[in-house]
């Protein structure tokens, strides 16, 4: 399945992400800029921050506690933000569109 990231300054990479991947993995594992993920997928970072698109918000699994506990510290959470980290890959989100935010530059 294809994931569009969309970089802070609108550039798009559109990649293929394998199924059980996360959505961040995909983003490191092809030096997609914009996503630094500190802390390797451990929701304790908060650096895999994206925006999801508003045509996915509701086709994403819901936030854990963590998840949700970790956006209050973004200062640039917004009400469609995510943490990347905390997607898995599903067949079902094929064309899925995140944006980075700009802190992540
Ligand atoms: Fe650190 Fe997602 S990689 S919270």
């Amino acid at each position: 399945p294809k994931v569009t990231y969309i970089e802070h300054d609108g550039t798009p990479h559109a990649i293929d992400v394998p199924v059980g991947l996360s959505v961040m993995r995909g983003a490191v594992d092809n030096n997609v800029p914009g996503i630094d993920a500190d802390c390797g997928g451990e929701c304790a970072c908060a650096t895999c921050h994206v925006y999801v698109d508003e045509a996915w918000l509701a086709k994403l699994p819901p936030q854990g506690e963590q998840e949700t506990s970790m956006l209050g510290f973004a200062a640039t959470a917004q009400p469609n933000s995510r943490l990347s980290c905390q997607i898995e890959m599903t067949a079902a989100l094929d064309g899925l569109v995140v944006r980075m935010p700009e802190s992540q530059h």
